[in-house]
């Protein structure tokens, strides 16, 4: 062999084992493809000696061309063999992973997210009414006039209607202003005697701050029944604080105005951000309105066929999303719809001050 060839067997030869030893050492399928282009490639370093060889004397030729083909079955051999050993490996861990999968081992729970506090809140209620005989009804979201207004003793251009602007529907139906709009439903369903409590989604035109929002959740209660009074109404509403709270709350009782009662009250309870020194949340006042409530107006017996001769009854439309507020000590109202995945820790993780920090 001339000089010039000898040079190129020896360039071939480090060649074939370097690349044998790449292969060797990748140990995935991917370094695996990066090496073999890197050699056998379009660019790669065989084809590189390939096209050397044109510049080689005529009578070589045919002997280095020969010695690089060689060459260049050796490196795709050696490289198929570490490819099909790779394939295998990951086969092989695959049947492993699949023989080790259990399907019956159980969900993990923990750590996992919560319900929402509204939610924990709701059930909490409802447990404590399903004990005092009171079934949860349900009513539309989007509603007739009728039952949001009309049937709670509030026609058509009362200035009542103004307390609560509401979303009108192209349809001539509304977004629920209040729960309350179950009460008739459920009279004209199951008459009297009657114990229901309705949760649910309200919605109102409303100017957004801490303890506003334009979706908000409340949780009516009716109890219609012979000889109901006042008393049955404030003993319900204290039990309803007491046992949310686990303790009793200070609370206000004060006169208020809705005509689907009479009379009716408005129930304040101390603002559980500050304690009743004046925040953000209770507009600076120390008092939380909650839970509204009053003596069913006769009228309203009556759109609901009930003889209000016969039946008296209590009403409540508690602000549910504000209580949930006051129980974790969440200061804006916000929060509840925002989505924001630290109003959902485990309720017994909820504080004020982490809550607070989103607004
Ligand atoms: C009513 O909605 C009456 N239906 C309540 C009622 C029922 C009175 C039965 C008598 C008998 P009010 O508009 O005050 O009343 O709302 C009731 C409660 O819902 C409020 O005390 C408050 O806690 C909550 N609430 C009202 N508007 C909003 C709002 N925009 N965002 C959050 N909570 C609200």
């Amino acid at each position: 062999m001339s000089g010039r060839l000898e040079d190129m067997a020896s360039q071939v030869d480090t060649l074939c084992r370097k690349a044998q030893a790449q292969a060797a050492a990748a140990d995935t399928l991917d370094a695996l493809q990066a090496a073999q282009a890197s050699y056998l490639g379009r660019q790669g370093a065989l084809n590189e000696i390939l096209r050397g060889i044109g510049r080689l004397p005529p009578e070589q030729r045919g002997q280095v061309g020969q010695l690089a083909n060689r060459a260049k079955k050796q490196v795709e051999e050696c490289f198929a063999a570490r490819r099909a050993e790779l394939e295998q490996a990951a086969a092989n861990a695959e049947k492993q992973r699949a023989a080790q999968y259990d399907p019956t081992i159980p969900a993990r729970r923990e750590g996992l997210g919560s319900l929402h506090p509204v939610t924990i809140v709701q059930r909490q209620i409802e447990e404590v009414f399903g004990r005092l005989g009171f079934i949860v009804a349900t009513g539309p979201e989007m509603e007739s006039e009728y039952y949001n207004f009309e049937a709670l003793n509030i026609p058509p251009m009362h200035p009542a209607r103004d307390m609560q602007d509401t979303f009108w529907l192209g349809n001539g139906k509304v977004l629920r202003t209040q729960t309350s709009a179950v009460q008739v439903r459920a009279m004209e369903k199951y008459g009297a005697p009657l114990r229901i409590i309705a949760p649910g989604r309200c919605f109102r035109y409303e100017a957004i701050d801490p303890s506003h929002e334009n979706t908000f959740f409340q949780l009516e209660g009716l109890m219609i029944d012979r000889n109901i009074s006042i008393a049955n109404l404030i003993a319900v509403m204290k039990l309803l604080l007491t046992e949310v709270f686990q303790r009793e709350v200070e609370i206000r009782l004060r006169p208020g105005y809705f005509p689907f009662v009479e009379p009716g009250f408005e129930l304040d309870i101390r603002c559980e951000i500050c304690g009743g020194t004046g925040c953000p949340t209770c507009k600076q006042s120390g008092w939380i309105e909650i839970l509204p409530c009053g003596m069913v107006h006769p009228n309203v017996l009556k759109y609901g066929g009930i003889d209000p001769l016969e039946y008296t009854g209590f009403a409540f439309g508690l602000g549910l999303t504000r209580l949930a507020m006051m129980k974790y000590g969440i200061r804006d109202i916000r929060v509840m719809n925002s989505g924001d995945l630290r109003a959902l820790v485990p309720a017994e993780k909820l504080t004020g001050p982490t809550i607070a920090a989103v607004t």
